[in-house]
């Protein structure tokens, strides 16, 4: 089955967040899985730069006006064929993908990502007499357009079905109506049922109006997104797409994190093996100042500083963390506020307390490797990639239970510790008391050794691969275009 991915970031060429490490792996995924898959991409700098063995498919105008051209060649560092849009003037600038180097998002950003979705279309439609998809996947509002264009676009001999996945519903891509216009979609989209949002022009929504089939990337946060709560003002259309609409939890690329083989850590461990582990937590304590010890967790957090990672909840945690004898370790970037709050922190209590604001893979990976405990206390998560890097890499979880966290995390109640179901830590309540007695829990498993050591064996051994979503997705792909068996 021949399957285009059309995203905007990949890693490791281009990471913002969980986005990337999942067009990453993918593509790789589907491929064991029987699939034929190649991915559509804007032409960042450094996706131009890793493309192997190219040639120009074809020029193109966009809907405005605009040449653009759309190159074919390997990306040799994801291993997959690629279609890359070349458009410097949209796509090579400082900053990250989506907002200059103030933070702010680029005026033009409705025409960088439609052109995604026009040109995933036009592939769609044949634009490479090579190669035609059968199914266009489509992730995030950056590339949701793409199902809107496949909706408008002419009849073909073959049907091309359009999946859209969800990564997350609070970043909509909302523009202005006015700039409508220049889209090149017909008048009739410009609607209640269409892309029009609130007056607004809603990517977001016109990948969840125009897809064949939705996607998003947990269970839970399938079930979530079709409550007033957690809908961001679309549970109504997702309510009335529940038939389409699938959660599909996302896998772990084992290829990049694999604590047995990482080479970005300092030794190397596995269930049958952890002694390597706290030989890592020694080699960072000492490396950050932090006082050496072992008889006490060392907590981790990775993540975005955003409001939607609770970390203030952490913030009000933190002096009873450090009076029981633990330690924290954070890497994150993202909100000033969360950010200065934090190095605080470092600052006055250096021996327990190591921050570092910037955005740093190699860094990410020690710490999973040197923590006991991995924090994402988030207050809503569509899926959370941390949490099982932290599962992988024997740093227990203490989690919300929300979304994919609540899908992949069970609490060491005494139940599940009897019942050998137990991987982590669970607060219910989104609120200080109930982290706080969650940490707690976590001292006194800890301080239980033989148990701790079975929990993480436990967690290190769990099944959290690709194999289960791509065998997932691979069954949608039939489920959506019923009418190409003879291709599939
Ligand atoms: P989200 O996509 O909402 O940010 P996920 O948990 O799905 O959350 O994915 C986050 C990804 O980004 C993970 O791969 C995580 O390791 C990585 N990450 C987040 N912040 C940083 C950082 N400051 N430095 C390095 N990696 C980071
Ligand atoms: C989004 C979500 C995160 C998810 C990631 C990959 O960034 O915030 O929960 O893991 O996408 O699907």
């Amino acid at each position: 089955m021949k399957v285009l991915q059309v995203s905007a970031e990949i890693f490791p060429l281009l990471k913002t967040g969980g986005l990337a490490d999942i067009a990453g792996a993918l593509p790789a995924a589907l491929q064991r899985a029987g699939c034929d898959a190649r991915v559509l991409l804007p032409g960042f700098s450094p996706i131009m730069a890793d493309l192997q063995n190219s040639s120009l498919l074809t020029e193109l105008h966009a809907p405005w006006g605009e040449r653009v051209a759309v190159r074919l060649g390997l990306l040799a560092s994801v291993g997959v064929m690629a279609y890359v849009i070349d458009a410097p003037a949209l796509y090579w600038r400082h900053g990250t993908p989506y907002e200059d180097a103030q933070r702010k998002p680029y005026a033009d950003n409705y025409r960088r990502f439609a052109l995604l979705g026009w040109v995933g279309a036009r592939l769609a439609n044949g634009l490479d007499h090579q190669w035609q998809p059968q199914v266009v996947h489509s992730h995030d509002w950056h590339a949701a357009l793409t199902s809107a264009y496949m909706a408008f676009t002419s009849a073909q001999q073959m049907y091309v079905a359009s999946v859209y996945t969800v990564h997350n519903l609070a970043y909509q891509g909302l523009f202005a109506p006015r700039h409508f216009f220049e889209l090149g979609l017909p008048a009739s989209a410009f609607s209640v049922d269409g892309l029009e949002f609130h007056g607004q022009l809603s990517f977001m929504k016109a990948g969840l109006f125009y897809a064949d089939h939705i996607t998003t990337v947990s269970p839970t946060y399938a079930r979530e997104i079709q409550t007033a709560e957690q809908g961001c003002g679309l549970d109504g259309l997702l309510r009335a797409r529940s038939h389409d609409l699938t959660g599909v939890l996302n896998g772990v690329d084992e290829t990049v994190w694999d604590p047995a083989t990482d080479p970005a850590i300092a030794y190397g461990f596995d269930a049958d093996k952890p002694a390597g582990k706290a030989r890592c937590k020694t080699v960072l304590q000492q490396e950050l100042g932090l006082t050496v010890q072992s008889e006490a967790p060392l907590f981790g957090v990775v993540s975005r500083l955003t409001e939607q990672k609770g970390l203030h909840l952490v913030l009000a945690a933190l002096d009873a963390l450090l009076a029981e004898g633990g330690q924290l370790v954070l890497l994150g970037a993202g909100d000033p506020t969360l950010e200065a709050a934090f190095r605080e922190r470092a600052a006055s209590r250096p021996q327990s307390v190591s921050v570092h604001i910037g955005y740093d893979e190699a860094y990410a990976h020690r710490i999973f490797a040197a923590t006991d405990v991995t924090l994402v206390p988030s207050r809503f998560e569509p899926c959370g990639l941390t949490q099982m890097y932290g599962l992988r890499y024997g740093s227990l979880p203490l989690v919300h239970h929300v979304g994919g966290l609540a899908d992949t995390v069970v609490d060491c109640t005494l139940e599940d510790l009897a019942g050998e179901t137990a991987n982590g830590f669970v607060f219910h309540h989104f609120e200080t008391p109930s982290l706080l007695r969650a940490i707690r829990r976590a001292f006194a498993l800890y301080a239980r050794k033989a148990e701790w050591r079975a929990v993480r064996s436990r967690a290190m051994r769990q099944p959290l691969g690709w194999g289960n979503a791509a065998a997932r997705y691979v069954e949608l792909y039939r489920q959506v275009c019923p009418g190409n068996e003879g291709f599939l």
